[in-house]
């Protein structure tokens, strides 16, 4: 008895692990819509695709995005993995957080600064272990675009910045995504951050006690992560700390000005705000979030900014770089109350019922059909004809197409529009033609 026990497979059903999801039609439809919209937005600004692996040396996160963000510090996928022998320890690998310091590792390994100015985009899953809510997920998805490139290339022209910056409005505004506001502003170049850092130190001394233990550590730290703070507590604290626009040198603030000066030229409209700081180590300069009113507290739709020192942090050559990623799943989520044309599932156009022993035949018409571009659903020849205009009502299909003997016999086949009752009898060579509402 105890025996029989031991091998009883467990039969507790096993579901998706918290923060993961299914993506099920037909909302996948919408995924590929914006996906395509992607790509075509994407081609016509010359970016290419990109795609690297899901998961990286544990170093690169941590140098890249930085030690003290929250990502680093509390989010990440990380494990030993197994040496070459048993005995062996091996490298610490980690699912990739984010892609840029994965396409910078790539830019500095295939020595892309061959090619120039290098314009690219990766599609692709995240993984951040946060605390799953609406919008924030522990795998979510992530459309990314980077520029990046040698300065001679003009990597670091604010030209680039507002291209990107007006790409990403192009995109929202064809993909029907009204009510987007662009937070706008300028971290500064790493003597300025050093400043406000050093600011920011000084003004926190004498209040940090009253905050909570991660800003206690922050402040000693790296006080500008204070600003990713989300206790309500320390709000009006952090509220009368000094702001970024103060300790902006000349060519900061005139690379800033010049990104603006292109964007009202261009009328693309945005909202200052000196409070944006972002939670990645690597910034420099521009940085910027597209917030959406409709997504509620997970507000983000997108965000980038600058990173003009992150090529030289991960062991390459000078390569400014400016660069964007937009929550798949949060755009997703903003474009599901009126899905736009293009996005929808398209349903079948035609069911092939094959009759009693007709499998064969039904198989080779269904083959020819879809030749033609159309979507078939093809039946069985065990299910009698009222299951079979059941199963085609049930699939949505336009018209139900009859396969017996006597119509493969005559070549003409029986086709009915299952919306109108309407029947045809429609010679084999013209069935598309008839399908598609071509004659
Ligand atoms: P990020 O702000 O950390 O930036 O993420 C970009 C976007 O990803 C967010 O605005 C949000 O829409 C989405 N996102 C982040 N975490 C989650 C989550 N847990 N669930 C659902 N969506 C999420 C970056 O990742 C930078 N690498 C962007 C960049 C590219 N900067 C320069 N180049």
């Amino acid at each position: 008895m105890a025996k029989a026990q031991e091998h009883k497979v467990s039969t507790k059903m096993i579901k998706a692990v918290r923060g993961t999801r299914d993506l099920l039609p037909p909302e996948t439809a919408l995924w590929n819509f914006v996906e395509t919209t992607v790509r075509d937005v994407f081609r016509a600004y010359n970016f290419q695709e990109i795609r690297t692996p899901l998961f990286e040396e544990t170093a690169l996160f941590a140098r890249g995005v930085g030690e003290e963000t929250d990502i680093v510090a509390k989010e990440m996928y990380t494990w030993q993995d197994r040496g070459r022998a048993a005995s062996e320890k091996g490298q610490s690998l980690t699912l990739r957080p984010e892609a840029t310091a994965g396409i910078v590792r790539a830019y500095i390994e295939n020595k892309m600064w061959d090619r120039g100015l290098n314009k690219l985009y990766l599609l692709g899953p995240m993984f951040r272990r946060e605390r799953p809510q609406k919008g924030r997920y522990r795998q979510f998805y992530q459309i990314d675009a980077e520029i990046i490139g040698p300065s001679s290339a003009g990597s670091e022209s604010p030209a680039r910045d507002a291209e990107l910056l007006e790409m990403l409005a192009t995109l929202l505004d064809r993909l029907g995504i009204a009510n987007w506001n662009l937070q706008l502003n300028s971290v500064g170049c790493p003597n300025d951050r050093a400043n406000f850092n050093e600011a920011l130190r000084r003004a926190l001394e004498p209040v940090k006690d009253r905050m909570c233990v991660d800003c206690q550590r922050r402040a000693v730290t790296n006080p500008l992560r204070v600003f990713d703070c989300k206790v309500p507590e320390d709000q009006p604290i952090i509220e009368k700390l000094p702001r970024i626009s103060q300790f902006l040198d000349e060519g900061c603030r005139t690379h800033f000005e010049a990104v603006q000066a292109i964007l009202t030229k261009v009328g693309v409209p945005f909202s200052l705000n000196d409070r944006l700081v972002r939670g990645l180590d690597y910034y420099t300069r521009t940085a910027f979030e597209f917030t959406h009113g409709a997504l509620g507290a997970q507000n983000a739709i997108l965000g980038g900014g600058r990173y003009d020192g992150l090529s030289e942090a991960l062991g390459g050559p000078a390569a400014p770089g400016i660069g964007f990623a937009i929550g798949e799943d949060r755009l997703v989520m903003s474009l599901q109350e009126n899905a736009p044309a293009g996005s929808v599932l398209r349903k079948p156009d035609v069911y092939v019922a094959p009759m009693a022993g007709m499998n064969g035949d039904a198989a080779r018409l269904a083959r020819e059909l879809r030749r033609h571009d159309l979507v078939v659903e093809l039946g069985d020849d065990a299910f009698r004809l009222k299951k079979s205009f059941e199963a085609a009502t049930k699939a949505g299909a336009k018209y139900i197409l009859i396969v017996g003997e006597n119509e493969v016999n005559t070549d003409v086949f029986t086709l009915k529009n299952l919306a109108t009752g309407e029947q045809f009898a429609v010679p084999r060579a013209q069935l598309s033609a008839k399908i598609l509402g071509l004659i």
